[in-house]
């Protein structure tokens, strides 16, 4: 089986790690050092003992997933790598030169990929070691349960490139949507206006916090109201989104809500920072307006 690389060993590399060490893939998984690539394969080690103890995992299945994850210090190892996922810090600057790096031992025919939300691939194909095997590969937040992934070509991206990468997709039992390099590409396009027209609705004093996410959690079968899901993401990804797609079409539709801005503005970026639309130091999450 081939080996997929796969640098960044947060919340979404190691999603992504999990998921095609379990349809069978051998995985490289890097980070800033090999301590915070090991923290990653004991996290994924975790989410697969919770499968098991559920019993959705046999236990020797689980065993040789995390068999098939070697956390390594950095890119160098990435060498005999068929296709490298970049999934690291939503920064251009920062994947500009993981792309370096990785430029420098990427086999001839290795294809690298990027996680990126909202960065355009094809301005990212610029500091890749070769445009025509370079696309965008974006999955969702939790990458195990979620089912797409959109697959965006560059420019420059070959055929073959994007063939090779819908395969792996498919392997991982995912469902394959194509898009085209547009700002926030398809779901990121429709899913944060949707977030921005909730804060602005919680900024015009529409409903409380509560009541927005309750109505449209409940009206329209969202798992989630927007104002949870944004939590969820991070305001602060939130807006860089939105800021991309403002940019991006000059459209002024996309204009951040002021509310959002001030809530990134203090610091209070959702989950991770425990308080965003919600407190989370309680262990239910209380609304803070
Ligand atoms: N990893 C693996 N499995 C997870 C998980 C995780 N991090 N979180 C939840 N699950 C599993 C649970 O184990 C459970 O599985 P089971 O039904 O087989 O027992 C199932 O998902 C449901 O979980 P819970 O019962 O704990 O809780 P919920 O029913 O509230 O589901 C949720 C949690 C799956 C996160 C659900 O609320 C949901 O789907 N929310 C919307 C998520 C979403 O929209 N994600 C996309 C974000 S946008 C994005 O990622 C793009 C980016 O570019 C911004």
């Amino acid at each position: 089986m081939e080996m997929i690389g796969i640098i960044g060993a947060g919340q979404m590399g190691a999603g992504i790690a999990q998921v095609s060490a379990q349809a069978g893939y051998r995985v490289l998984l890097s980070d800033i050092s090999i301590a915070a690539a090991t923290k990653g394969r004991d996290g994924i080690a975790r989410a697969l003992d919770r499968l098991v103890a559920k019993e959705k995992l046999s236990f020797e299945d689980a065993q040789a997933a995390v068999a098939l994850i070697e956390p390594v210090g950095d890119v160098a190892a990435m060498a005999d790598a068929a296709l490298v996922i970049e999934a690291a810090t939503e920064r251009e600057d920062i994947k500009r030169r993981i792309f370096a790096d990785v430029g420098a031992v990427l086999g001839d025919d290795a294809i690298l990929a990027t996680n990126t939300s909202s960065i355009p691939i094809t301005r990212l194909a610029q500091a890749a070691p070769d445009p025509a095997r370079f696309m965008g590969v974006h999955f969702f937040n939790p990458v195990p349960v979620m089912r797409p992934i959109e697959l965006i070509r560059g420019l420059a991206t070959a055929d073959a490139t994007v063939a090779r990468v819908e395969a792996y997709a498919q392997a991982l039992g995912k469902t394959v949507v194509h898009a085209n390099d547009a700002p926030g590409f398809i779901v990121n396009r429709v899913l944060l206006p949707f977030i921005n027209e909730a804060c602005f609705a919680l900024g015009e004093g529409v409903a409380t916090i509560a009541d927005i996410d309750a109505a449209v959690s409940l009206g329209l079968n969202h798992p989630m109201g927007p104002l949870t899901l944004a939590d969820f993401i991070g305001l602060d990804t939130c807006l860089n989104i939105c800021r991309v797609l403002h940019d991006g079409t000059g459209d002024p539709k996309f204009r951040p809500a002021p509310l959002l801005v001030k809530y990134v503005e203090a610091g209070w970026l959702g989950r991770k920072t425990g308080r965003g639309f919600y407190d989370y130091s309680a262990e239910t999450p209380v609304p803070t307006r």
